[in-house]
């Protein structure tokens, strides 16, 4: 509702028109001569039209307040409240139903905020859920699903990704081996070296993970981790076989995590490897097995941690207490 300075220009010297004609009238009823009441006229006539000005630049003044919080209301500034002076009139009554407005919808946002924040939440402790289904199949693996989507959601930030990347790196962790239940247990929990039969029944498990995910579409971002987390930088990894970039980003976060995990910590085949020992390993496959940019963001939260004496490893020395 801006005005242009003509227009307003025009609705004051209209409104100043009226004490002009109110002048003549008045030298009419007095009967002054024609000179005389040209002259009461011509002192009214600018006299209306100041009036006229500071009325409608008041009125403008007031509705271009309005308007401009409109605007930021619009822009997502929701709460935001106008203060009008001038009184009880449309303007002023506008002013109070947009405040009264834009209050309401900043309660609706919060409301709308809280009850989204508890369904991810709900989200959250289902996945958490099937990942302590999956690890529970083998006793070695035990929270290794949700070590696995700490660490990817951790090199996501140091990677400087959104935050809903991030988070969708926190789910391909903790469901990236979903698929291992369709695995017979004898394989997963077996002590020595797999057979090439056994070996083809686990390496289906990214395929088969993937299947079992493919029909839930709030997961449709979390499928690559599921399906490519055994993918390779070089080309070599299952089950596509592909190479570099083509692998999802995700895909490659949650493989290095998941190396990082399955090094750090005891299982059938090794024992956990010290921090040092397991990061100069990974390190050693920066462009053979993983993207190098996700091993150098590992590499710079390991040692970030290990400057501040965490004890990343099962395999690393306890840290004096006290
Ligand atoms: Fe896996």
């Amino acid at each position: 509702m801006r005005r242009s300075l003509t227009q307003t220009v025009i609705l004051a010297a209209a409104a100043g028109a009226l004490p002009g004609c109110f002048a003549l009238c008045l030298g009419e009823a007095l009967g002054l001569p024609l000179w005389a009441k040209l002259v009461l006229a011509a002192l009214g006539l600018p006299l209306g039209a100041l009036a006229g000005w500071i009325w409608v630049s008041s009125l403008a003044a007031r509705a271009r307040t309005l308007a401009d919080g409109a605007m930021e209301l619009t822009r997502g500034k929701l709460g935001i409240q106008v203060s009008i002076s001038g009184g009880d009139d449309e303007i002023g009554r506008l002013a109070q139903i947009f405040n009264y407005a834009s209050q309401q919808l900043l309660a609706y946002d919060g409301e709308t905020r809280r009850l989204y924040q508890n369904l991810e939440n709900g989200m959250l402790e289902t996945m958490v859920l099937i990942a302590n289904v999956i690890d529970s199949k083998d006793s070695f693996t035990h929270g290794h699903s949700q070590r696995v989507g700490d660490w990817a959601s951790e090199i996501g930030r140091e990677l400087g990704l959104p935050e809903m990347d991030v988070r969708h790196l926190l789910y391909g962790g903790l469901l990236h081996d979903i698929g291992k239940v369709g695995v017979i247990e004898p394989i997963l929990g077996k002590r020595s070296a797999l057979t090439d039969e056994e070996m083809d029944a686990m390496r289906a498990h990214p395929a088969i993970g993937a299947s079992i995910i493919a029909s839930v579409g709030f997961l449709k971002p979390v499928l690559p981790a599921v399906r490519h987390h055994h993918e390779r930088w070089d080309g070599a990894g299952y089950p596509d076989r592909i190479a570099g970039e083509k692998v999802p980003l995700v895909a490659r976060v949650v493989a290095v995590a998941d190396t990082w995990d399955a090094l750090t910590s005891h299982r059938p085949y090794q024992n956990a490897m010290p921090t040092e020992q397991a990061l100069s390993l990974i390190e050693g496959l920066r462009e053979k097995a993983f993207d190098p940019k996700v091993v150098d963001a590992l590499a710079s939260i390991v040692r970030r941690k290990r400057s501040r004496g965490d004890r990343l490893s099962v395999a690393d020395p306890a840290s004096p207490i006290g």
